[in-house]
């Protein structure tokens, strides 16, 4: 039996390359190896957005993106967390296991309130939210980013005080997948490549707007090698190869960027142009076949819950 693994996603705008090889690329790569869940965070959007026509359109945008760059909904269950009612369910049943205090430790909490955010009860009690998404499909694993840590301690904690409090072994432990292989992609000013930074290259661009943010790369006129250009091509060829390219064109700056724009191009055009097929149609189809998916899987954890807690009669 294969492992099963979750993973949510929230909509984080417009997707650059740094957002492929450190997000979605490991996502593809790894995904059929596992009896794997991918659910669009759209009540945990709602914690920080309150413009109904950008949370409608990042969640078409969001599903779009990862069925572009090669997730096949036949083969994981990808679907919206508002159209499963367990989430909230069992969310509320977790905020009762855990206290004020114990939250109030929470990084990313501090952190959103101290850039300005509403320190709404949701965002306070995100993690429980979170830990429902996680125990409601026995999931063993969940691939986030380094920022996510802790609230997957939240979520073991959160597991742990309901099963002492309910019976051994009714919710399973998961275990994070820190992705950090990929290391950080560089940005066109060598800075890690973010879009708070301005400095992205896009992933869905068109042709004329990934060339413009490579001509935008900023080089060093007294060296050899571009190292920002080099840092970002050897993303897309072996070192050998690189080697070889940038022994040729030494100096020609200009030359190098073109090469890198045909690459970046390789890669992204077929991804683009698949996105650019997929209709909200086909989203919406997708995601209501995860629905169902989704809550059939649930339904026997959430009614072994609720007998557990005594609100089944
Ligand atoms: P941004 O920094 O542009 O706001 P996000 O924080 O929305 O990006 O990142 C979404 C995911 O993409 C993160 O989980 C992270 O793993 C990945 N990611 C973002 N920027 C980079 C980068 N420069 N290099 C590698 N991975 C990145
Ligand atoms: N909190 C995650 C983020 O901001 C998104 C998320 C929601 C999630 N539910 C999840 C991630 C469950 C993994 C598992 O990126």
């Amino acid at each position: 039996m294969k492992k099963r693994l979750l993973t949510g996603l929230q909509s984080s705008g417009t997707l650059h390359i740094g957002n492929y090889f450190g997000a979605l690329k490991p996502f593809v790569d790894m995904y059929e190896e596992y009896d794997s869940v991918l659910m669009v965070a759209d009540y945990h959007a709602l914690t920080s957005l309150k413009d109904a026509p950008v949370l409608r359109e990042n969640i078409f945008n969001v599903v779009k993106d990862y069925l572009a760059v090669g997730v096949d909904p036949s083969k994981v269950i990808l679907f919206r967390q508002s159209d499963n009612p367990h989430h909230t369910e069992l969310a509320w049943i977790l905020n009762c296991q855990v206290t004020v205090p114990f939250l109030m430790q929470s990084h990313s909490y501090k952190d959103k309130i101290s850039k300005g955010l509403e320190p709404n009860a949701g965002l306070f009690t995100y993690p429980m939210l979170m830990a429902a998404d996680i125990a409601l499909y026995d999931t063993d694993v969940v691939p986030v980013g380094e920022d996510q840590r802790q609230h997957l301690e939240y979520t073991r904690e959160a597991v742990t005080k309901f099963n002492n409090a309910y019976g051994e072994g009714i919710l399973k432990e998961p275990k994070e997948l820190i992705l950090k292989e990929v290391g950080v992609v560089p940005g066109t000013d060598g800075q890690k490549m973010s879009k708070s930074y301005g400095n992205t290259i896009p992933l869905f661009g068109t042709k004329d707007e990934i060339a413009k943010a490579v001509m935008s790369i900023v080089t060093d006129s007294s060296g050899e090698k571009p190292i920002n250009v080099f840092a970002i091509h050897s993303l897309f060829r072996n070192e050998a190869e690189l080697n070889t390219l940038y022994e040729e064109r030494k100096g020609k700056y200009k030359n190098l960027k073109d090469a890198l724009i045909e690459d970046i191009e390789t890669l992204v055009a077929p991804m683009r142009e698949r996105r650019d097929a997929i209709t909200e149609d086909d989203v919406k189809k997708v995601l209501k076949e995860g629905a169902e998916k989704a809550i059939a899987l649930s339904t026997l954890k959430m009614e072994q819950i609720r007998k557990a807690v005594g609100i089944a009669l």
